[in-house]
């Protein structure tokens, strides 16, 4: 329920919009009250999908600065404006470009695989990127029988056991909201809801994703609760998507994590307005970077499409 305050804003944030032929993007972690006023609503690939192919002439990008940074490079020409330039990502920042470039030395020839969930100067040293939702397909998509992933360990693991043809050796980066779930308060939460299917993220530890019934990115969870036949779902993930799920599945009961990402949080409605009317804090990428980042970038597109 939003409050009259919220309402107001929502309503100037659509007048706006409209005005200013502007796309909002939004990611599924964000707050509720910013999905009202949000054109798209989803993962890192679903929004990296709608930046690239848009008419709009501004982008506010509701996420990560990571994300937003992303669209900037795949859509160079529009005009990319976020709410809070602040807000970063723990495990963006667990590896940068010279890190990895030491990193390539031990390894010849060996390809390196991107998460998105990387700054874009990683990406510009990267031969591929990939996403929670493709990360399997992009690694199983390269010639070589072994990878560099970066820099996710968990995601990182996840694939080796989805594409165990593959080497897949990893930086190891770990989201702080995702790593700190074990295996013990998995058991714990099948002991306290027996009926209940748990979905994990791919960025949660392999012994969290080896007891979960699914294992996908935070729309494809929305596609599993969809299609399980189940009433009730624990979702290992940032808390933000249980919100997210009770809206769109209102029939079926969401239990979830109560962590935060803080940096997810940051953006507001107030601030998705104002971003809209000084459109200040806008996105740049060096443009010789952003060419390499793009080819990466591209390259998981083309294997997605
Ligand atoms: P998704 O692409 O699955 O939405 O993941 C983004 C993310 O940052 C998860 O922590
Ligand atoms: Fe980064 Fe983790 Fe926040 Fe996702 S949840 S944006 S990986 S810190």
């Amino acid at each position: 329920m939003l409050s009259d305050k919220q309402k107001q804003l929502v309503e100037e944030v659509r007048k706006l919009k409209a005005e200013k032929n502007a796309l909002i993007l939004v990611h599924n972690y964000q707050r509720p009250e910013i999905y009202e006023v949000a054109d798209f609503i989803g993962d890192s690939l679903g929004l990296c999908q709608k930046a690239a192919d848009t008419d709009a002439d501004v982008l506010v990008f509701c996420g990560v600065n990571f994300m937003a940074e992303t669209a900037k490079i795949l859509n160079p020409a529009k005009k990319v404006v976020v709410p809070h330039s602040g807000a970063g990502c723990a495990m963006a920042d667990m590896i940068n470009a010279d890190d990895l470039l030491e990193f390539k030395k031990d390894y010849p020839g060996v390809p390196v695989v991107c998460y998105v969930n990387s700054t874009a100067e990683v990406k510009s040293v990267s031969d591929i990127c990939c996403t929670s939702s493709n990360a399997v397909e992009v690694v199983r998509s390269l010639e070589s029988d072994r990878v560099i992933f970066v820099p996710d360990q968990n995601l990182a693991a996840y694939v080796a056991s989805q594409a165990p043809e593959k080497e897949v050796i990893a930086w190891k980066g770990h989201c702080p909201v995702h790593h700190f779930v074990n295996a013990d308060y998995v058991e714990d939460i099948k002991r306290r809801h027996p009926e209940a299917k748990i979905i994990a993220h791919p960025e949660t530890k392999p012994e969290v994703t080896a007891l979960a019934d699914y294992v996908s990115s935070t729309s494809g969870m929305l596609e599993c609760a969809r299609k399980d036949d189940s009433d009730q779902f624990f979702i290992l993930t940032e808390c933000g998507m249980t919100e997210r799920l009770r809206q769109e599945l209102p029939g079926k009961e969401f239990f979830g994590l109560c962590n935060m990402c803080f940096d997810m949080k940051k953006n507001t409605l107030e601030l998705v307005l104002k971003s809209l009317q000084d459109e200040k804090e806008e996105v740049e990428v060096d443009p010789d970077v952003a060419a390499k980042a793009r080819g990466a970038l591209e390259k998981m597109m083309n294997v997605t499409k």
